[in-house]
């Protein structure tokens, strides 16, 4: 511990915390980061409403009308802090085949000479007094029910308030996980910085925060370091970071999986109660499909969430598979959100939300492309310029930033499933994947065994989107919508999905069938064909016919696909030929797909497992018979 740099800073640690090793990190930190003042936070809403409104008094937040959005909030990053920036994020294992050859790697010696210790030419420690002038917040968290066998806790040490009270919506935070930890509980350990120090008495500004960005993760030693971004998926540490990069690795290692999966019930109108997991990339569609409200037509089905971003997944001693949601609120995608494409996620915005990057209205309430067909005549831009639709039709600016998020607990969502909180979690009846393809894949297809399953998910492609820095629309393979997301060597993670597979069907038990989906293919004028959203109900509909082994279909090049007739299509005007263009396998751009699932697989040689590319063969030769 630096002694120096800890004088005069009292680590204010509460009478409640009996963590001696707790204790001591927080201290090591702040040592190095040189933090004005430490603050433990305890969860209460008491803390919540304080901090919020110390963010109005520093600028980052303005309070929304209180009659239009009660306890609702609205904060504008910095234009250059907007996304998740996917080239900054690193895998630090020793050897660089452990991150494989879709992270970036960087051997844990040389990053932690870049950020905690500082190099041999020497070029100091970005953490070193990254925190000074500035509180540092102690975030105890929860990944899961609180105290559950499948939950797992972190500590978060953040400058940020934003960081603490978005943590509060988002996990299971405070005192109460101190309790549950008490005196040498296991936690992951996770430090943020926005890296912006303030020296003597220099005012802050709004959104604090560093071009210079690292996210970084230890999978050995399961730490997380991020530095210079206040971005959401950057630095509220319990998401991508925690949840998805280092626990795949502890799925690894313990039998299960940590994937990129909205979970949810589903329930027929007699009565019988599926749940289905299902992942799609960034910005793809799960909060809406989460939520889904059936249409007219299929009137008695019932849809309820469990989760919408992300799912932990164990083997239960039955030998189906269990997934619970580690997270407690939603931090979704609003452009597009309106009362047609996902109503209840509207009426779960209705209070006590935090927004980021969206416009604001006159009558000081939130506006975003989409939200209504038309725009108000005047808003405050997600840059806090003014903003017209006239001037906006010339410029092509976009009121609220295409990335723009809320943050909102799940207990508001009208449509929460009653099982959501569950520590033993939900059973699972299938797996969908999906990726955002204009052309290509078709609406759905059942794979014929769970081999080929693991092929389409490790095959998924997807356009990207606005959820991660970077060049959008460009079709990228995308393994189980996990690209962004895994701890270790995509490779490995195939073979543990394969070995996952064998461990469940040697128990005996029926295993969960997989999809893939494409709601997304165009026609000639490049719009959408494929209604999307609520009738999405109809693909549901069928898959879950295919589980109770009443619905039809017919094998196309890659699987079982509904042919029109079998699909249930009251309510909605969807013609055979339209049906045609979302369905129709094209012997041509499938002899280009499977050629760029080769390219994958040339990357991912070292450690691929042999049963992918020969399924691939298999395909191939099916495409052939086809042509
Ligand atoms: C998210 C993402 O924020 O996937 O969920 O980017
Ligand atoms: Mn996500």
């Amino acid at each position: 511990m630096n002694a120096p740099a800890l004088e005069g800073l009292r680590l204010n640690v509460p009478d409640h915390v009996k963590h001696a090793r707790l204790v001591s990190w927080v201290a090591e930190i702040a040592a190095l980061t040189e933090a004005r003042d430490v603050y433990w936070c305890d969860g209460s809403t008491e803390e919540y409403d304080r901090l919020c409104a110390q963010l109005v008094t520093a600028g980052t937040f303005k309070r929304l009308n209180p009659e239009l959005r009660p306890n609702s909030y609205l904060a504008l990053s910095d234009p250059g802090d907007v996304a998740r920036v996917e080239d900054r994020t690193f895998i630090c294992t020793p050897s660089r085949d452990d991150a494989g050859p879709t992270n970036h790697w960087m051997d844990p010696a040389v990053m932690r000479g870049i950020l905690q210790t500082g190099q041999p030419d020497g070029t100091p420690a970005l953490f070193k007094g990254s925190m000074r002038g500035r509180t540092m917040y102690v975030v105890p968290f929860s990944m899961g029910p609180l105290g559950s066998p499948i939950a797992h806790i972190g500590v978060e040490l953040s400058d940020s308030p934003y960081v603490a009270v978005n943590m509060k919506i988002m996990t299971r935070m405070g005192r109460k996980v101190l309790d549950v930890l008490g005196a040498d509980g296991h936690f992951v350990p996770c430090v943020h910085t926005v890296g912006a120090p303030l020296v003597d008495g220099q005012k802050d500004v709004s959104w604090p925060c560093n071009k210079t960005k690292y996210i970084v993760h230890y999978p050995d030693t399961q730490e997380i370091w991020s530095y210079g971004s206040g971005y959401g998926g950057n630095a509220l540490l319990g998401k991508k970071c925690f949840a998805l990069r280092i626990a795949s690795t502890m799925g690894r290692e313990q039998g299960w999986l940590a994937e990129h999966m909205l979970v949810l019930g589903v329930t027929s109108p007699t009565g019988v109660k599926r749940h289905v997991a299902a992942a799609f990339p960034s910005a793809c569609g799960k909060t809406n499909f989460a939520m889904l409200i059936p249409p007219a037509g299929l009137d008695g089905w019932k849809v309820t969430t469990i989760g919408d971003d992300i799912a932990w997944i164990k083997p239960g001693t039955d030998g189906r598979l269990y997934a619970i949601n580690p997270e407690a609120g939603y931090f979704g995608v609003a452009p597009g959100t309106n009362e047609k494409t996902n109503p209840n996620c509207m009426a779960s915005l209705k209070r006590d939300v935090i927004f980021t990057n969206v416009a604001l209205t006159d009558d000081g309430d939130v506006w975003w492309e989409g939200m209504t067909d038309t725009p108000p005549a005047h808003l405050i831009d997600w840059q806090g310029k003014d903003w017209t639709p006239a001037v906006a039709k010339e410029t092509g600016a976009k009121a609220a930033h295409p990335n723009a998020r809320f943050t909102v607990a799940a207990i508001h969502n009208p449509a929460l499933d009653a099982e959501w909180d569950n520590p033993a979690g939900v059973p699972i009846d299938a797996f969908i994947f999906g990726g955002r393809r204009s052309t290509t894949v078709p609406l759905v297809t059942e794979a014929r065994n769970w081999v080929e399953g693991v092929y389409m998910a490790a095959t998924m492609g997807s356009e990207t989107t606005a959820a991660a820095a970077g060049q959008q629309g460009v079709v990228r393979r995308d393994p189980f919508a996990m690209l962004p997301f895994m701890g270790y060597n995509m490779s490995d993670y195939f073979s543990h999905w394969l070995k996952l597979g064998e461990k469940l069907k040697a128990s005996g038990a029926a295993l969960p069938k997989i999809y893939c989906v494409n709601w997304f293919r165009k026609g000639e004028d490049g719009k959408f064909v494929w209604p999307g959203y609520g009738e999405n109900m109809r693909v549901l509909q069928w898959m879950l016919g295919r589980i109770e082994g009443t619905a039809g279909g017919q094998e196309n090049l890659f699987g079982v696909s509904p042919r029109y007739g079998d699909l249930q299509w009251k309510g909605l005007d969807f013609s055979p030929q339209q049906f045609d263009t979302v369905s129709a396998v094209d012997a041509a751009a499938w002899t280009t797909e499977l050629d760029s699932h080769t390219e994958l697989f040339q990357q991912l040689a070292l450690r691929l497992p042999a049963e992918l590319p020969a399924t691939q063969k298999q395909l191939r030769e099916r495409l052939a018979a086809l042509a």
